[in-house]
Order: C-alpha cells, then sequence, then structure tokens
C-alpha cells in the first residue's frame, strides 16, 4: 500500500513538474547507476576470516567518536543482504553500481599470502547476480577501510604502502577482472590524507596536518599509477578494462573579483594536488602548492619543504595513468584570502596555513542535515567546465553526487537537489563537458563516517531499528528510476 501510495506521489509531483520546467532530454550515452562503499553497508566486521581495518579500530575504541556512538559491525548488513541489493539496482533500472572491496576480508593478513575464499565468495555472488541482470560493476579498490595491521605500519604514509597496494590490486584483479571493466583504485584521496592523516575527522585520526597528509598524498598518488600501469601491462588485452581514480572536487568560489587568486589557489590545493599529476602536462603537484608550503616551511625554520617532491620516474609513471577522471562533487564554498592569516592563527605547519586562503558558505544557499552540503547546481557546472578547459577535456565520470536529509520516504529536497545538479551537470554537457557517468550517492542510507547513521543520503530508507535492515524505496527512488526510463529530467 505504501509503495503504491510513493509511486502516486512521485507520479502527481512528476506531473506537476511538467508545468514548472521545459522537458530536458537527458543524452545517450551517459551511464546511470548508484553508489556505496564496503564498510558503510556491508556490515559482518569479523565474520568468515574477515580481519579489522581502521575503521573497525576507530568505532570500537573508547570514548566512543562516532555520533551516537554508532559502528558499521551490521550496518546494513549487505554481506548477507546482496540479493535484496541487486533487486534495488533493478527496481531502479540503472546500468552500473558502484561498490567497494575490503581490503581485510579479501586478504586478512593483509597481504597476499592468505587469501579469504570467504570474502572471495560473496563479491563472486555479488557480481555475478548484477551481471545477470546486466547492471556493470564498476569497483573501487579502497574506500578507506585499510588494514588496521597496515596502519600500526603508518599506513598511507609509510612509502611501502605502494607495494602493499599494488599486491593487494593484483589479486583482487585476478579474481574479479574477467567480469569487472571499470575499476577505481582510491576513492577521495584528498579526504584519506587531509582528513584521515592531517586532520582528525577520518581514520585513523593521525592528527599531523602539514606533514602527514603531504606524505600520504604522494605515496597514494605513486600507488594508484602503479596500479594502474600493472593492469595496462598485465591485464587489460585480456580482460580490456578501464582504470580511474574518483577524487573529491567540490567548488571553489571566489568572494568577489578581486578574490580570483584566492579561489584558484583553494582548488589547486584542494583538488589540483590530485587531478594535476595524473591530468596535467607536468605531472606534478600544482605549482601554487609547491612554492607556498616551499615559503612556509623556509619561514618557519624547516631546511627543506614538507611537500614531498617526486621523483622524474615518478613524475612519467603519474603523468597520464587514469582512462577517465571520477569526480565526486556535492557543494561550493566562498573563498577569500585573509591578511590576518599568520603562523599565529596556525602556530604549527597546517594545510590550512599553507594555502593562506578562508572559506565559508553563503548565508542564502540551502543545506541539508549536513551543515556542508550546501545546494549550488551552479558550482557543479563551473566545476566540470573548467576540468574540461583546464585538463583538455578529459572523460568523467561523476562517481557520487547527491544530498542528506530528515525527510524519511517524502524527501523532496533531495529531488529537487538532484534535479537542479543533474540539470547543471547537462548545461556542462551541451557545452562539450565529456561525461560518461553519473552516480548517485546512495542506493541506500549507510554509515556516515563519524556521523554514523544520523545523515541519511539514500534513495532507499533503511530501518535500524529492524534487524532484518529493511530497505524502502524514497520518493526519490522513483523519480531517479522514472528520469532514467524516459531519459528526461523532467517528465
Ligand atoms: C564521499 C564519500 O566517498 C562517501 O563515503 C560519503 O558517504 C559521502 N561523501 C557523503 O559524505
Amino acid at each position: 500500500m505504501r509503495v503504491l501510495f510513493l509511486a502516486w506521489v512521485a507520479f502527481a509531483d512528476c506531473k506537476s513538474s511538467v508545468n514548472r520546467h521545459e522537458i530536458r532530454k537527458i543524452p545517450d550515452g551517459i551511464l546511470f547507476g548508484t553508489a556505496t562503499a564496503s564498510y558503510q553497508v556491508e556490515g559482518a566486521w569479523n565474520e568468515d576470516g574477515k580481519s579489522e581495518s581502521i575503521w573497525d579500530r576507530l568505532t570500537h575504541s573508547t570514548p566512543c567518536p562516532v555520533k551516537n556512538c554508532d559502528t558499521g559491525d551490521i550496518a546494513d548488513d549487505s554481506y548477507h543482504q546482496y540479493e535484496r541489493d541487486v533487486e534495488m539496482l533493478r527496481e531502479l533500472g540503472l546500468d552500473f553500481y558502484r561498490f567497494s572491496l575490503s581490503w581485510t576480508r579479501i586478504l586478512p593478513t593483509s597481504f597476499p599470502d592468505k587469501i579469504n575464499e570467504k570474502g572471495v565468495e560473496y563479491y563472486n555472488n555479488l557480481i555475478d547476480e548484477m551481471l545477470k541482470y546486466n547492471i556493470q560493476p564498476m569497483v573501487t579498490l579502497y574506500h578507506w577501510d585499510l588494514p588496521q595491521k597496515l596502519q600500526d605500519m603508518g599506513g598511507w604514509t609509510n612509502p611501502h604502502v605502494v607495494d602493499w597496494f599494488t599486491d593487494y590490486a593484483r589479486i583482487v584483479f585476478e579474481l574479479f577482472g574477467d567480469r569487472v571493466k571499470y575499476w577505481f583504485t582510491i576513492n577521495e584521496p584528498r579526504e584519506v590524507c587531509y582528513e584521515g592523516y592531517g586532520g582528525p575527522s577520518l581514520a585513523p585520526l593521525y592528527n599531523m596536518t602539514g606533514y602527514a597528509d603531504y606524505m600520504c598524498a604522494k605515496n597514494i598518488l605513486v600507488a594508484h599509477a602503479k596500479t594502474y600501469h600493472m593492469y595496462k601491462n598485465e591485464f587489460s588485452k585480456i580482460q580490456g578494462g578501464t582504470v580511474g581514480i574518483a577524487i573529491s572536487a567540490n567548488w571553489f568560489e571566489a568572494e568577489s573579483e578581486k578574490e580570483a587568486e584566492a579561489a584558484e589557489e583553494a582548488r589547486q590545493f584542494e583538488w589540483g594536488t590530485y587531478i594535476n599529476p595524473i591530468f596535467s602536462k607536468n605531472g606534478d603537484f600544482p605549482a601554487v602548492m609547491k612554492e607556498r608550503v616551499a615559503a612556509k616551511s623556509f619561514e618557519q625554520g624547516f631546511f627543506r619543504s614538507r611537500l614531498p617532491e617526486f621523483s622524474p620516474e615518478e613524475v612519467e609513471l603519474i603523468k597520464g595513468s587514469s582512462d577517465f577522471l571520477g569526480i565526486n562533487h556535492y557543494t561550493s564554498k566562498l573563498i577569500y584570502r585573509n591578511a590576518s592569516l599568520t603562523s599565529d592563527t596556525y602556530p604549527s605547519p597546517s594545510f590550512y596555513d599553507d594555502m593562506g586562503v578562508m572559506s565559508y558558505y553563503d548565508s542564502t544557499w540551502e543545506s541539508g542535515v549536513s551543515s556542508w552540503l550546501k545546494i549550488v547546481p551552479w558550482g557543479f557546472y563551473n566545476l566540470l567546465t573548467k576540468l574540461r578547459t583546464d585538463y583538455d577535456n578529459p572523460p568523467i565520470y561523476i562517481t557520487e553526487n547527491g544530498f542528506s536529509t530528515y525527510e524519511g520516504l517524502e524527501d523532496d529536497s533531495r529531488i529537487s537537489y538532484y534535479r537542479q545538479y543533474i540539470d547543471a551537470m547537462l548545461d556542462a554537457v551541451d557545452e562539450g563537458s565529456d561525461v560518461r557517468a553519473y552516480t548517485a550517492w546512495s542506493l541506500m542510507d549507510n554509515f556516515e563516517w563519524l556521523q554514523g547513521y544520523a545523515n541519511r543520503f539514500g534513495l532507499y530508507e533503511v530501518d535500524y531499528e529492524d534487524p532484518k535492515r529493511t530497505r524502502t524505496a524514497r520518493k526519490s527512488a522513483y523519480v531517479y528510476k522514472e528520469m532514467l526510463r524516459t531519459r528526461q529530467l523532467d517528465y
């Protein structure tokens, strides 16, 4: 009954929208899907041989660091409910599903000496079930759940992580590459490094900004590039897949004309760090970043820059090491340079001190549950336009875009967010941006990191009171489905 009612509500809403908007055709060729990540949905944190990841360690620590002391121990129980997950993908009529693999489920020792058959079986089942219905798997190798054992050895700050990661990747290509044709090495390297090693907002809460985040950035780029070349040299001829990376890129708008340079600096520090080495001709960290970190380091009494350098071989390795650019985009910020930002503002070296600019959200921008998530669709258009012009129009996969609300099943603000953002994306496509895929985050509610289950991003609602973790389609699920079926933004 509830489902019928929702279908009707969605239908009524759609009809009224015909009067509000023009009908906009979605060009053929753009694939549509949804995404999740292993720790956020799988649960079964210690079942069938899986070992401890940095998120298991963090969520089990005291005092509990996550809102409401939530953990991903059970999460959405996808480990046991993959068939229902695939049923939802079918209900939505998706071209693909982007999910990630749990390193510690596949390699419990962290190394390739012991492959956990049960873990492999889970992913085989999921992939096979999707392929039965012609839904393409898009697989992320690393979405934040590093083996704890590797973290104990420095994690992403230890240069040996390059070998650890490529060895894991090789096993994964061997196991699943006959069926998986879209690979992402790392999800959001900026968040892994800056939030996890620089700041205290993602595991492992290393909290050494200005040092550890830069070491992580270098190692993660080298690990990505080596994995890319390994796939190209050893697998692509037989398996015929593509490999890329998913980089978070929000839009940074100058507060006023005179802040244009400050805004550009924010873009270079925030996402140029990862996009520039891979997609620009010089294959290195952005020039402005190198200059500013070196200058600050010398000012602080260092004998060398805190930003590590790439060797000429590494530059060659990283340059061009992606078949496409995966973009996770959610929101925008206003940027200005604050003359009063001095070493006293940030007494110890820090990423933000190095960048030397400040940001804020315009108070007129609407937001959802996450205070950082303001609705600014023109920022998405600006971002896509800039990527097209600065990086020679690379093939782009929008690997995440979505909105969190408290609205329950009738999630009109999420619907409005999706419509406005896809509309903005299509404006950029009309002007020549080579967007090949769009991914809604997320298929269903899930463990939103330090926010636990309080922030809901799902097209499907998950009932966390229910041991079965029942999933129910929200109104946005119907709208997304109809959008894809009719290939029209409004219908
Ligand atoms: C990006 C991350 O990849 C994902 O894990 C997270 O849930 C969403 N942003 C929403 O914050």
